[in-house]
This record gives C-alpha cells, sequence and structure tokens, in this order.
C-alpha cells in the first residue's frame, strides 16, 4: 500500500483518533450477532494500548440520518469491546448540543485507556462531510487513524474530512492493521494476481455487479458466474427462466459481456428450481433450458457445483463476490457450500482466496469455512467498489508513503 500506516508514526503516549466500522448486525434485542468488525479492529487497538496512547474510537452504526436514536448506540459494541479487551470502553453520551459526546470523549480520553464517540451519524454533518464537524474531530487528536475499511468507500467528515484536516494541520491521518491488510489482500490480487485467477460472482441483481464484471473480466482467466444474476444471462442467451429473477435492464448488458469474455466466462448448465420461494417449496434439479415455467431458480445444481470447484481448485488466487444461491434457505445452501468448500480446498493447495464482504462473508462464516479462507473482507460496499476498481477516498484522504 502507497500509504503510510500506523508504524509509520510515533504513537506513543499520543492521543489517537481511530474510525473502526462497528457497523455490526443485532437482533431484535440489540444483541450482537455478528462481532467479526470489532474481532477484526482488535491489533490496531491493542497496538496503541500497548504504547500507552490515549485511544478515541469512533464508528458509525446503521443510518440514523443525523438524528439521535437509542436503538443506534454504540453501547453494545462499546461493551463488546471492552470484553474484548479486557479493559472499560468508555461511551460518550450523546447530547443535542453534541451529539457525539466530543467534549466528553476530549475530557476522558488519557494514556492507556478507550473511550468511545457516539454513533457518527447522530449528527448531519457526518454524511455531508462537514468541515466543522471534520475540524472539531481533528482537534480530539495527535494522530487519525483509518481502520475503517468498511466505510472507506464513503467519503464522511470521519472518514476522509477529519483526514484532510489532520494533514492540513501537519497532522498524521494514517491506515490502521486492518485497513492496510485489505488493500493489500485486494490489491494484490487485482494488480499482480498468481495465475490461474478466478472470479466468482453471484448475488441477486446483474446491475449491482456490471462495475465488478467490466473491471474485472478483462484481467481475470475465468469469471464464473452463480447465483439469482446467472438466470439474467440465460435470458440474454435466449433461454426460458421461468419466474426466476430478470433483471430485464441489464439483458444487453450480458449479451456484450458474454461476447466480450468468451471462453472467460461459465455459467451454470443445472440449477436447482422450486415453485415458491420458500425453503419446503417443491423443488427439482433441472438443466438450465428446461426451466418450468412455474418454478425459480434458487440455487446452482450438482454438475455446475463439479464444474466449478474442478475450476477453483486448480487456481492460484481466487475472488468469491455474492451468493450461488439462497444459502439462508437449508435447501438451497449446498452449492454455495460446495463452493466455499472448493476454496477452502484452493487455500490449502497453497491459493490466496478472498472473500468480499456482505452476503459472501456471512455465507462463509454461516457455513463454517471461515477459517480456511487467506482473507474475508470485512467491506461489503467497499470491497465491491475497489473490485470495480474505484478508489476509496477514505483511503486517498490518507498520508502518502
Ligand atoms: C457496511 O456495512 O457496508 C458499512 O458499514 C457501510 O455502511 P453504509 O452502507 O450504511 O454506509
Amino acid at each position: 500500500m502507497n500509504k503510510k500506516t500506523i508504524k509509520d508514526v510515533d504513537v506513543s503516549g499520543k492521543r489517537v483518533l481511530v474510525r473502526v466500522d462497528f457497523n455490526v448486525p443485532q437482533d431484535e434485542t440489540g444483541a450482537i450477532t455478528d462481532d467479526r468488525r470489532i474481532e477484526a479492529a482488535l491489533p490496531t487497538i491493542q497496538y496503541l494500548l500497548e504504547r500507552n496512547a490515549a485511544v478515541i474510537l469512533m464508528s458509525h452504526l446503521g443510518r440514523p440520518k443525523g438524528k439521535i436514536a437509542p436503538k443506534y448506540s454504540l453501547a453494545p459494541a462499546a461493551q463488546r469491546l471492552g470484553e474484548k479487551i479486557g479493559r472499560e470502553v468508555a461511551l460518550a453520551s450523546a447530547t443535542e448540543d453534541d451529539p457525539l459526546g466530543t467534549s466528553e470523549a476530549a475530557n476522558a480520553a488519557a494514556p492507556g485507556q478507550v473511550v468511545m464517540l457516539e454513533n457518527t451519524r447522530f449528527i448531519d454533518g457526518e454524511e455531508t462531510n462537514d468541515a466543522d464537524l471534520s475540524a472539531r474531530l481533528a482537534a480530539l487528536a495527535d494522530v487519525y487513524v483509518n481502520d475503517a475499511f468498511g466505510a472507506a468507500h464513503r467519503a464522511h467528515a470521519s472518514t476522509e474530512g477529519v483526514a484532510v484536516v489532520m494533514r492540513n494541520m501537519q497532522k498524521s491521518a494514517v491506515a490502521g492493521f486492518l485497513l492496510q491488510k485489505e488493500i493489500d489482500f485486494l490489491g494484490r490480487a487485482l494488480t499482480s494476481p498468481e495465475r490461474p485467477f478466478v472470479a466468482i460472482l453471484g448475488g441477486a441483481k446483474v446491475k449491482d455487479k456490471i462495475p465488478v464484471i467490466d473491471n474485472l473480466l478483462p484481467q481475470v482467466d475465468k469469471l464464473l458466474i452463480g447465483g439469482g444474476m446467472a438466470y439474467t444471462f440465460y435470458k440474454a442467451n435466449g433461454l426460458e427462466i421461468g419466474q426466476s429473477l430478470l433483471d430485464e435492464g441489464s439483458m444487453e448488458f450480458c449479451r456484450a459481456a458474454l461476447t466480450q469474455g468468451h471462453g472467460k466466462i461459465e455459467l451454470p448448465n443445472d440449477c436447482v428450481v422450486a415453485d415458491d420461494f420458500n425453503n419446503d417449496a417443491p423443488r427439482q434439479t433441472v438443466k438450465v433450458a428446461e426451466i418450468p415455467a412455474d418454478y425459480q431458480g434458487m440455487d446452482i445444481g450438482p454438475e455446475t457445483v463439479q464444474r466449478f470447484s474442478d475450476v477453483i481448485v486448480g487456481a492460484k488466487t481466487v475472488i468469491w463476490n455474492g451468493p450461488m444461491g439462497v444459502f439462508e434457505m437449508s435447501n438451497f445452501a449446498a452449492g454455495t457450500r460446495a463452493i466455499a468448500e472448493a476454496l477452502a480446498r484452493a487455500t490449502e493447495n497453497g491459493a490466496t482466496t478472498i472473500v468480499g464482504g456482505g452476503d459472501s462473508a456471512a455465507a462463509v462464516e454461516q457455513l463454517g469455512f471461515a477459517d480456511r479462507m487467506s482473507h474475508i473482507s470485512t467491506g461489503g460496499g467497499a470491497s465491491l467498489e475497489f473490485l470495480e476498481g474505484k478508489e476509496l477516498p477514505g483511503v486517498v484522504a490518507l498520508d502518502d508513503k
């Protein structure tokens, strides 16, 4: 990475403002159901504490749209972090005058301790990248560390604005260990992949993946396409797809991609279809040219699993973004599970395997393959934008090496 990291600056005893992405899923009682993003931020936080820095954390959670909303408080995240690091994490209180609790945090910050601001989206200026808010945040610290890869595609006050102000004040704005790791893994895959280089794309809509396909197609040796988006490709090829997902506006793109990516793009040749979108609906496995008119595609079929797995196991670099089917329903999870298994085998064969954030990361975690991948990104939208070849504003704003 061509940006300075936390190792390039002296943080000992300093006040360090760290942007993390603790936007973690919670159940209806507010209990955190997946704390991988908190876990992933620990190396940076521990590193700073070992150097007796005063650590001031900030994150967004959900989309409270500039209003203080108890439902979106960072209290559960502060508590979970405290349990993990074995010390108290003091959460600043949100007040109408000071929605993030910056004054309280400024007073409480002390060497070797961790304080956390309230949800950065409790104030309008966050998403509008307001200069005053950025300056107020920058005033909190000597060093700014961005470790929020998941939010690095947002040009917000806590991700981009604050870094610019820090630099203007001749203070440091650097990457944390998580941000560095994400950029290193994803960046290496895009710029100097060991070949064969295989990308697997799934998920519902072609439209969401068009920029990624455009960017990856010239670079990969194979592009495997599964999930709901595959059906629009069939339709574009003149096949009938029954009640399966169709993204009509993307059919022209699919036709062009199939021509341009001739020999590189592989589509499923069989699929599991159901006569309703629920786990217990009657289902059958059919060739893609034989989808019954009243059925819809829910998963890739066993022949496709075999073909795709052979390609994946023979690869040296694999990037996966988007499930192969409706993996949340147990009867339609087999394809996604088999692809995760193939990636795990590729990792064991020495390949670099990278799973994009969001749904694919959740699938790999839920199906029990998480520790058999080289890297699982903590960023959903951010990893997608990176794979699209876009620059991430939260990264661009940091100090150059
Ligand atoms: C994510 O979960 O992808 C990030 O935390 C960004 O959240 P956002 O899409 O609400 O900006």
